[in-house]
């Protein structure tokens, strides 16, 4: 479980992150939208403590953040960061071994091996293992770094805008991975997507962050709807319900309707 409790962030004067308390409960699937700049990356960052806090507490599985060792936080909680940086000369194996390294302090052994190669089959990736991170395309990119975030096989999974550069196939089968996390593995996913509709489809709970608040949060039935987006975008949207083969009724938007 990931218990944040009244966390703000400043720079200088401005307020990115105010006061934000939140409870995301353990096998479960949580989106954050909002608006670009409302504070999403920032408060995912702070989770994972790439960012020190101005205020407030977090804590993962009862560990606070602040004060928990770097190796032990590393064995409960990975993050997809939005801008991810490494060296491109790296292959997509190399990059998911990256992943094992709290856990074999880079002495590789059979067991990490093990999950180095269910990550990259998990992605769709074993064809591409040898490959180096510049020789793909931004979608196959993309998956590796989510293949290194498996391949780290922490409770905790934190993913930032993860469908980024996929195609349609890709996305879906990216937020069926991620339902696989949160229903098969137990894990606590937190994913910030900007499509409202795959929030809606594969999300338990929705975070609607704006102006570094939590403007509202509930069920996507609550967060999907015409008042609730008005709110969150300042936009009028078309809302409606339609059954989804496989995932049954679902909540849509509209927003070029
Ligand atoms: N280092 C920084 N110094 C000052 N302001 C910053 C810094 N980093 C981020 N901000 C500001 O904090 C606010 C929140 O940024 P953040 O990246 O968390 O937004 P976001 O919700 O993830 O947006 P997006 O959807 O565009 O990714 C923005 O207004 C941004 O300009
Ligand atoms: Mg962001």
């Amino acid at each position: 479980m990931i218990a944040i409790e009244s966390v703000s962030k400043h720079y200088g004067e401005s307020s990115v992150v105010a006061g934000v308390s939140l409870t995301l409960a353990p096998g479960g699937v949580t989106g954050i939208i909002g608006p670009n700049g409302a504070g999403k990356s920032t408060l995912l960052s702070l989770v994972a403590r790439l960012l020190p806090m101005s205020a407030g507490r977090i804590s993962v599985d009862g560990l606070d953040v602040t004060t928990t060792p770097g190796d032990v936080l590393a064995r409960r909680l990975s993050i997809l960061r939005q801008d991810h940086h490494l060296g491109s000369r790296l292959t997509v194996r190399d990059l998911v071994a990256f992943g094992r390294y709290p856990h074999s302090k880079g002495r590789v052994t059979q067991t990490d091996r093990i999950h180095i190669d269910s990550a990259l089959a998990y992605l769709g990736l074993d064809e591409l293992g040898h490959r180096f991170l510049d020789e793909l395309s931004g979608g196959q990119r993309q998956r590796a770094f989510v293949a290194m975030l498996i391949a780290q096989d922490t409770d905790a999974v934190l993913l930032d805008e993860p469908l980024n550069n996929l195609d349609m196939v890709h996305a879906a089968a990216m937020m069926k991975l991620v339902r696989r996390l949160a229903d098969d593995l137990g894990r606590t996913v937190v994913v910030v997507l900007h499509d409202v509709n795959f929030a809606a489809c594969y999300c338990d709970h929705i975070v609607a962050m704006r102006d570094g608040r939590v403007l509202r949060e509930g069920p996507p039935s609550q967060i999907v709807t015409k008042e609730a987006l008005l709110a969150i975008y300042g936009l009028s949207i078309e809302v409606r319900d339609i059954d989804i083969p496989g995932l049954g009724m679902r909540r849509i938007c509209l927003p070029y309707a």
